[in-house]
């Protein structure tokens, strides 16, 4: 009938943790989402790379369509949000379209992983699968042969962005802790992890599972920064 619009089921959208860094750190559920995507979608920092999409590249159909969401990496959250806005709205016509989107995330995708900000604008309106995926806490005791927690220990999971004060505060409280977002804040980190005396029980690990992966005892490091992808684990 001349006019009349065909109705045009909207795709899926999947937020889907590719793991921490070795591609064979990906469950089998990422692996077949991502080998027979059409659209990726996936952050690129300040308009560099995207790890997450480094460790799934290889898995990429030859023809995939890709959307990049540059996020500049600013204090002003403002800006982010407006990424977020921009990526998620670019999604948002790929779904309407009938294409179904795969969303990668470093890791696990609702462990502090920025999948939830998309989540949060998308999923009211679009069918939403959130796939799970091996975090960088996890591969950092693996890879450092550090069991994390036994019986009735308490785990803390610790941005290392916190003031000094609530760090020691929270570092009192458990048996073992695993600091993340190291990166700029490791000078706060190792002082207070000194004035505790829990120096010689921490270990940190840069690129955990990548092929440059470094672990060190905290006690042999000097240098006042490390890497953003630097988790630390203590654990007496
Ligand atoms: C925003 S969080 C994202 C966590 C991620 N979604 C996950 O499941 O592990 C980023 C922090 O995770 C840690 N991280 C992520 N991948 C890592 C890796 N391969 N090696 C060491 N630390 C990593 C670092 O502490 C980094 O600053």
């Amino acid at each position: 009938m001349a006019g009349a619009k065909t109705m045009v089921k909207p795709g899926t959208l999947y937020g889907v943790g590719v793991g921490p860094g070795d591609p064979e750190l990906m469950t089998v559920k990422a692996w077949r989402l991502i080998t027979s995507a059409q659209v990726i979608a996936y952050l690129a920092a300040n308009g560099g790379e995207s790890t997450a999409r480094n460790i799934a590249a290889p898995f990429f159909e030859k023809d995939v369509v890709e959307i990049i969401i540059d996020m500049p990496m600013k204090l002003d959250r403002e800006i982010g949000k407006a990424a977020y806005d921009r990526g998620a709205a670019q999604i948002a016509a790929s779904l309407a379209d009938g294409r179904d989107v795969v969303v990668l995330c470093e890791g696990d995708p609702f462990f502090y992983g920025s999948f939830m900000y998309l989540f949060e604008r998308l999923s009211p309106q679009f069918t939403t699968i959130v796939v799970p995926g091996i975090t960088s806490i996890s591969a950092a005791a693996a890879e450092m042969r550090v069991p994390l927690a036994a019986r009735d220990d308490v785990l803390k999971i610790l941005p290392a962005t916190l003031p000094a004060e609530q760090l020691r505060t929270e570092l009192t409280l458990c048996r073992s802790a695993a600091i993340i977002k190291v990166g700029r804040h490791f000078e706060k980190v190792k002082s207070v992890l000194s004035e505790l005396g829990l120096v010689n029980s921490a270990t940190s690990i840069e690129y955990a599972t990548h092929g440059h992966q470094v672990i060190r005892k905290l006690g042999a490091i000097n240098e006042t920064t490390l890497p953003y992808f630097t988790t630390i684990i203590v654990r007496p």
